[in-house]
């Protein structure tokens, strides 16, 4: 792992969008793997403005969602699709189709993610695989405990992460979803290279067990540091210094 510290969260989005603008530059019809959460939030928006006025464009590229809730409608403004087609997609003019995430509503569940681990197959190697980090070193959905050879396979959350997510759901906790489907950790170490955006005083702790802790199934990120092509991208108020 490759780990860079920058000053500010706008640093960060814009070494994360270099690295994501090299990829399609190089290959336009790259397959990018897209993570929710709001971190990469500013990366999405930097995206966004070096298509408008830059001529970066997507409409060649694929993408990908690392996981997504199971029992939201599927026009539920949170559901990670829709999140990654208006954060993402809708704005650098990645068509819709282009946009590939696990089959929720299926009644066969079990099947929908075998199917989805098939279909990334099909269109991968993901080039480049943005992630963001839980606060209890989760990465996708998949909470600690996960196993590194762990595929997309249905989850239940950890009250944490429902506590955590709470806030896009006007800060009540009881409507955010239980379950997800999740790429597994092994799903996610396929990809060709990794960046991790680790933002704010809040994930310091969860960033040192990372840097400096036992690689272990209780901090599922550790296994970014058996991935050569993985670069952790680190804000000053993540990394435990003084912004
Ligand atoms: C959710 C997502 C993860 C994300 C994490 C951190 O649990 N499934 O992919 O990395 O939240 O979110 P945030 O960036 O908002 O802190």
């Amino acid at each position: 792992m490759d780990v860079r510290v920058l000053d500010t969260p706008g640093d960060v989005a814009r070494a994360a969008a270099d690295a994501f603008e090299a990829v399609v530059r190089c290959t336009p019809e790259a397959l990018l793997g897209l993570a929710t959460g709001s971190t990469p939030l500013a990366l999405y928006d930097e995206l966004a403005r070096r298509h408008a006025s830059e001529g970066l464009y997507f409409a060649r590229a694929q993408g990908v969602l690392l996981d997504e809730y199971v029992g939201l409608p599927a026009g539920h403004p949170e559901r990670y699709r829709n999140v990654i087609l208006r954060e993402f997609a809708d704005r650098v003019g990645m068509p819709a189709a282009n946009v590939h995430s696990p089959e929720v509503d299926a009644v066969d569940l079990a099947a929908a993610c075998e199917a989805y681990e098939d279909e990334i197959d099909r269109l991968g190697p993901v080039a480049l695989q943005v992630l963001g980090l839980g606060s209890d070193g989760h990465i996708a959905f998949n909470m600690p405990g996960s196993l590194a050879g762990s595929r997309t396979r249905r989850t239940a959350l950890t009250e944490q992460t429902v506590q955590d997510n709470a806030r896009f759901f006007d800060g009540d906790a009881d409507r955010v979803p239980r379950e997800a489907v999740t790429q597994g950790l092994a799903t996610i170490l396929r990809s060709e290279g990794i960046v991790l955006l680790v933002t704010g005083h809040r994930k310091a702790e969860a960033l040192d067990a990372l840097l400096s802790g036992p690689a272990t199934e209780a901090m599922p990120a550790t296994v970014l540091r058996t991935h050569a092509g993985t670069t952790v991208l680190v804000d000053r108020a993540a990394a435990g210094l003084s912004a």
